[in-house]
């Protein structure tokens, strides 16, 4: 990994490790059984803070000894938790002031994990003596490559309503507005004669008789996922100051819809990103990729770790579903190719009790003579062949500007219509490129857009004047834009940009909109190319661009639906309306015609479900083609496919199912 994990050679592999729930029997087999599987890395101690404090100040540290000495002498390497992801019963008990408290004044029990408040001063102080320990004690312990602090942070329990944390928005607040009478105007309290005298006046949004201040939820929003990174950061500093050599980090879940991790990738040494596949989703593995790709996005295109994904069926889902032979290959597979350096899961055996007893794992319940346990041993093989790949990155022609603020803002509080969220758009344009084998780089609404040739805009609600110039510009030197409704809305504040919207894009997208005409429920419009539309159309006039579809009917039949505008030496693509996933297609593959976009690879025959991404460094070049779909793919290629380990001469079929990883030749 990048100097990250230097001792780990080649794709590190792994998976979280609790032997703390075994006997020391076991352990001795888990040590055999990791060595077959080619295991190299373990997450070991993540939730072990009452194993190792029972009682407060009373400490057990020897069987954390013993463990990791024994995977020091198997050879497997340790990214070490400091333990803090849940607190031990007696921390609760002695300091019940630290459970997490909800909106509506209710505070949540303790008896399952991650309870208590990110902002809680004891939970701080307690957090940080027992990280102090571990990292003194560990610190030279041959084993240890990395740190993982706590779990998930705020995956739980990101949004807390309490007076600590009460006490810390407010701190947060002074902080970010200096003075009442600029927090006043940037909320616009003067609506509804919320005007502010004293700081003590400020409560986080606790449930209210109505529509609370959407800049103040906005806000409470930023505050929480700040909180969080806060809590994060003090424990990192802890453990940096005792190893400022070995890197730190947390892992992440990249579609989180309490945290903005934009603020959180500088703040650790490697991005390491949680997935679980959405079983419901026939198509769950597009949205794997989506979520691949925010996590690369968020190590700025390095590589990033894969900290957890599951071998199976999860736990926590309504109906769990175990997944086919080659599924789990296939998955992991797909994380590298889109980026990632390790492949490890959540759990390495299955627990015999708990609440995630029903969780796959590495080793599951029915032992070695069994589909998991052989894939995994199948998957250590394939990782071991693809040890070049370390290092490599991918190239993206198109961006996707993802926003965490424009979630929250237009998911809380009162809008046009409930049926406009924010994912909503960002899948079908994803998805777009996806099944054209294009691959998209996610990026920030503040990211440079110089050197990419299209720039994918799906609901950017929240717009900075600086974000809607950077576009224009981007478009204005010859790039191509696509902006979805309910973009260059409101600013930061979520005030509304002046005039017609929307204000901060109507100048070089060429239109403007007279007044927003959201549908009934399940209503639907039909467009002149034959195409339905639902949720959502809008008033739009023309001021420059021209119209590529129109209503037929609906409430405004011969208004146009869709526009193409060229602006400066670009051309930018407005879709007004909630188009059909076809109708995107159909669209996204004109606008990438138009600016001359491949994919990577000449295909025979392109078979819907074909994934393909190019990995390329020092080391060489890496195709790698996935065949989700139903019918053999057809490719040309050259060079040796490090999955079936044989040389491919020109031509390769892909069977369903199928995953090739091609080290190709120097052209
Ligand atoms: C993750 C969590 C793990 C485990 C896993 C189960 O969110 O970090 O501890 O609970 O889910 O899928």
């Amino acid at each position: 990994m990048g100097g990250m994990l230097d001792k780990v050679a080649g794709v590190v592999y792994g998976a979280d490790y609790n032997p703390e729930q075994w006997d020391r029997a076991t352990w001795a087999a888990d040590l055999e059984l990791m060595r077959q599987a080619g295991v190299n890395l373990v997450n070991v101690g993540i939730f072990s803070w009452a194993e190792l404090e029972p009682c407060l100040g009373e400490y057990r540290f020897e069987w954390l000894d013993d463990v990791l000495d024994a995977l020091a002498a198997a050879g497997i390497f340790v990214n070490l938790a400091n333990a803090t992801a849940t607190p031990p019963p007696w921390f609760s008990t002695c300091y019940p002031e630290a459970l997490p408290v909800l909106a509506d004044g209710s505070r949540l029990w303790p008896g399952a994990r991650q309870a208590f408040c990110p902002s809680s001063p004891v939970y701080r102080e307690h957090a940080l003596r027992i990280t102090r320990l571990i990292a003194e004690r560990y610190a030279e312990h041959p084993a240890l490559v990395m740190w993982h602090v706590s779990n998930e942070i705020g995956g739980r329990n990101a949004l807390c309503y309490c007076d600590e944390s009460a006490a810390a928005f407010r701190k947060w607040l002074e902080v970010r507005y200096g003075t009442l009478d600029e927090l006043n105007r940037a909320w616009g309290t003067t609506f509804w004669g919320q005007r502010y005298s004293e700081w003590t006046q400020l409560l986080p949004p606790r449930r209210a008789p109505t529509f609370g201040n959407p800049t103040h939820d906005l806000d409470f929003r930023r505050f929480s996922s700040d909180a969080c990174l806060d809590i994060y950061r003090a424990e990192r500093d802890v453990i940096r100051a005792v190893t400022p050599d070995i890197p730190v980090t947390t892992n992440i879940i990249p579609n989180h819809r309490d945290l903005d991790y934009w603020r959180w990738a500088p703040e650790v040494d490697v991005i390491a990103a949680d997935h679980y596949l959405k079983a419901h989703d026939p198509e769950a593995h597009i949205e794997l990729a989506l979520t691949a790709d925010v996590a690369r996005g968020l190590a700025a295109g390095e590589p990033w770790m894969l900290m957890e994904h599951s071998t199976s069926a999860v736990n926590w889902q309504p109906r769990n579903i175990a997944k086919q032979p080659g599924e789990m290959i296939r998955n992991s597979l797909q994380h590298v190719a889109r980026g990632a350096d390790s492949v490890m899961f959540f759990q390495w055996r299955a627990s015999r009790f708990g609440a995630e007893k029903y969780h796959s794992a590495m080793v599951p319940h029915a032992g070695t003579d069994s589909k998991v346990w052989k894939e995994v041993v199948e998957l250590g093989g394939i990782l071991s062949r693809l040890h070049d790949v370390v290092e490599t990155t991918l190239e993206a022609d198109v961006a996707l500007i993802f926003d965490y603020e424009s979630r929250w803002a237009l998911e809380t509080g009162s809008h046009p219509t409930v049926d406009v969220t924010y994912l909503d758009r960002v899948a079908p344009l994803y998805r777009a490129t996806w099944d054209s084998g294009i691959t998209v780089d996610v990026v920030s609404p503040d990211a440079e857009l110089t050197g990419y040739k299209m720039v994918l805009v799906p609901s950017l609600y929240i717009t900075r004047e600086s974000t809607a110039a950077r576009i224009d510009q981007f478009v204005t030197a010859g790039g191509h834009a696509i902006v979805t409704y309910m973009s260059g809305i409101v600013d930061e504040y979520l005030h509304i940009h002046p005039g017609p919207h929307p204000g901060a894009m109507r100048d070089w997208l060429g239109v403007w909109v007279e007044e927003f005409f959201p549908l009934r429920a399940g209503e639907q419009v039909g467009l002149d190319d034959d195409s339905q539309v639902e949720v959502w159309t809008e008033m739009l006039r023309l001021d420059g661009a021209t119209p590529v579809t129109t209503y037929k009917d609906g409430p405004l039949p011969g208004v146009p639906a869709v526009t193409r505008h060229d602006h400066g030496e670009g051309t930018v693509w407005y879709m007004a309306t909630r188009l059909e996933d076809d109708a995107t297609a159909r669209l996204v593959n004109q606008a990438l015609k138009v600016a001359g976009i491949k994919p990577p690879i000449p295909m025979v025959t392109a078979p819907s479900g074909l994934e393909v991404t190019r990995r390329r460094g020092d080391s060489g070049c890496f195709l790698f083609l996935i065949n989700h779909g139903s019918e053999t793919a057809h490719v040309l290629a050259k060079g040796h496919d490090l999955v079936a380990d044989t040389a491919i001469n020109g031509r390769l079929s892909l069977l369903p199912g199928r995953v090739a990883v091609i080290q190709e030749e120097a052209p």
